[in-house]
């Protein structure tokens, strides 16, 4: 089936250019004797965790508990969950999670770690974790001179074994251009050295060091510290990659395929898109170089300017060529929040349908909890 035949709006994932990113990130990894864990929050989908693991991704990093429990389910050897758990419910998870795989958490805090030991000793299990390292993000994390601190005050939980130190350096996405992107890289790296030369000279042994995001892989991947790197959105990649040069137009794995619908007025043009398709995204942390909402392939005078629920608005800036009845492609600004308001990727190559991509991890894709 040709993609022009699909009922619109429809969520396209390009398996060429996909696939093109995972080798890429994988073959400079390599280059590196570096591991990438990647994030798997970006795409939600058990067959598109596989496919990472088939190209060399040798373990994952989880956004959520329903991912991790997923990926244990399908066989995954090594999971790591990125964010802190602190509530009976996630703690009796991630016990499961722990009697099934190499399960990793990440800690932050000690009351957390309380919680977390008494109940892991209750049950008779190890809860391997890394101390979360603070890179300058200022979301979660410990100080990277309060790191052996930290850890001291950890050795108190019996139940819980340090394995090393994981950072994201997620303030990057404060980047404007691409030369903006090395200041976020050295705060990575400095930030990881800091923390890791402490714990060696206290007699630490880090077997974990892991950190990333999309934008700062390519400048850290030679970092002497970090041996796991946690890219994620690079799987599609999308506008806001575009605007730092992170990817290519052609790295961009992701659209939504829209058609316009309406041309009210001289300058108007509706689409069916809008934001339960595109996302409302324009980018984290104060950034506001992304204009609109989503850039529309091959027309660079489209500009998507305003969002409703179900339908976009686009202004002309010059000419264009386009009618009502035409269907556009449009790069969302963040595909990780356009891949969650889908229950399946169209998966493409080039201009044919080749199978549907299923985002069985979905948030709230789960009622485990809920008796
Ligand atoms: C803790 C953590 N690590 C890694 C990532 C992946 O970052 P990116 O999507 O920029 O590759 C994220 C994304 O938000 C994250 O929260």
């Amino acid at each position: 089936m040709n993609i022009y035949e699909i009922y619109t709006p429809a969520i396209l994932l390009n398996l060429d250019y996909m696939e093109h990113n995972i080798k890429k990130y994988c073959d400079e990894a390599k280059k590196y004797g570096k591991e990438i864990w990647p994030m798997v929050k970006t795409h939600k989908s058990t067959e598109l965790a596989k496919l990472q693991a088939e190209y060399g991704c040798t373990g994952y990093l989880c956004g959520t508990l329903d991912e991790a429990e997923k990926l244990a389910e399908a066989g995954a050897e090594h999971i790591m969950y990125a964010y802190p758990v602190a509530t009976d419910v996630s703690i009796k998870r991630v016990i499961a999670l722990c009697r099934k795989t190499d399960f990793i958490i990440r800690i932050d805090d000690l009351d957390a770690a309380k919680a977390i030991n008494a109940y892991a000793e209750k049950e008779g299990v190890c809860v391997s974790y890394t101390v979360i390292i603070n890179a300058g993000l200022n979301r979660f994390g410990v100080l990277p001179e309060k790191a052996v601190a930290f850890a001291d005050a950890m050795k108190q939980f019996k139940n819980l074994v340090f394995k090393g130190i994981s950072s994201h350096p997620g303030h990057v996405y404060s980047a404007k251009c691409h030369d903006e992107i090395q200041k976020y890289v050295e705060d990575e790296c400095s930030s990881i050295a800091t923390a890791a030369d402490a714990l060696r000279a206290a007699g630490y042994e880090l077997e974990i060091v892991s950190s990333g995001s999309t934008p700062t892989f390519w400048g850290s991947i030679a970092d002497k510290n970090i041996k796991i790197y946690h890219p994620g959105n690079y799987i599609f990649n999308d506008t806001i990659q575009l605007s730092t040069e992170t990817a290519t137009e052609d790295e961009c794995a992701m659209y939504v395929l829209a058609s316009v619908i309406s041309h009210p007025q001289e300058d108007l043009y509706i689409v069916d898109a809008g934001a339960k398709c595109l996302g409302l995204d324009q980018g984290a942390h104060g950034n506001d170089s992304i204009k609109g909402f989503g850039t529309v392939k091959g027309h660079p005078e489209l500009e998507v300017f305003s969002l409703s629920e179900e339908v976009g608005k686009m202004h002309v800036h010059g000419k264009t060529d386009i009618k009502v009845g035409d269907k556009l492609l449009i790069i969302p600004n963040h595909s990780c929040s356009t891949a969650n308001l889908t229950n399946y990727y169209v998966g493409v190559r080039g201009d044919e349908v080749d199978h549907l991509v299923n985002v069985d991890i979905r948030g709230n894709s789960t009622t485990k909890s809920i008796k």
